[in-house]
């Protein structure tokens, strides 16, 4: 499996007050993120990629919550959502292999997780639209901080590792896959995820909702558990 091609270029322009906001707060946040890791890509992606995985379950249970509410149908917003937050989990358990977290990282993930669960909570009962802009936002940096992270790989900064078995499996890489491989199907689902977000910000501002960039095939996780025969 080859790495669908990823348009480097695609940013949605921030139109209207809540737009403005969204992409201030994540300017903000890319600010932290660059002064805290600077270039330690292997540290930065297991720590951002434990917030990242947060705004699809929020989105998955306040609109299952809605859905129920409302005796509505979804549109497929709800597997979408939990199909991020799943594939953002294994974003973490594939990274946590290629580099091992301080100690001072894990009290920072820790911290950070009740703070922004909360936050994004809120921000979605307050208004969908800018937490779905949020994400957007959130996930063109995603892209720009894993095209650095292949230019460190390729100008020998970083080793070009084998990749994680797990990886290897989830993706359906090559057996001779490399960190380099697993590091381009992870930029191609976080522009996947870019694009479904902005779209999903579109669709309830009532704009059109643009093209959305191919995402990698992944395996369906299965349960360790067993039913009884
Ligand atoms: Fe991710
Ligand atoms: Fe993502």
């Amino acid at each position: 499996m080859t790495a669908p091609l990823v348009d480097l270029s695609i940013h949605h322009t921030p139109k209207g007050v809540s737009d403005r906001v969204a992409f201030g707060f994540t300017k903000l946040l890319r600010f932290c993120a660059d002064t805290f890791f600077a270039k330690r890509y292997g540290h930065r992606a297991i720590v951002l990629e434990t917030v990242a995985a947060v705004p699809g379950m929020v989105g998955a249970t306040l609109n299952h919550l809605k859905c129920l509410r409302r005796m509505c149908d979804d549109n497929g917003w709800i597997k979408t959502l939990m199909d991020e937050a799943e594939n953002e989990r294994m974003h973490l358990m594939t990274f946590i292999e290629v580099a091992k977290p301080t100690a001072f990282e894990r009290f920072v993930v820790v911290a950070v997780q009740w703070v922004f669960y909360l936050c994004f909570f809120g921000l979605y009962l307050v208004s969908a639209k800018t937490a779905h802009r949020v994400v957007g936002y959130f996930e063109e940096e995603a892209v720009i901080s894993y095209t650095h992270y292949l230019a460190e790989i390729d100008e020998g900064r970083s080793p070009n590792v084998a990749a994680p078995e797990l990886a290897k499996r989830y993706w359906g890489l090559a057996d001779d896959a490399t960190l380099r491989d697993v590091v381009e199907v992870v930029r191609a689902d976080e522009a996947h995820h870019r694009d479904v977000n902005h779209g999903f910000a579109n669709q309830l501002a009532n704009l059109p909702q643009g093209a959305v960039a191919p995402c990698p095939p992944h395996i369906e996780l299965q349960p360790t558990w067993k039913t009884a025969a």
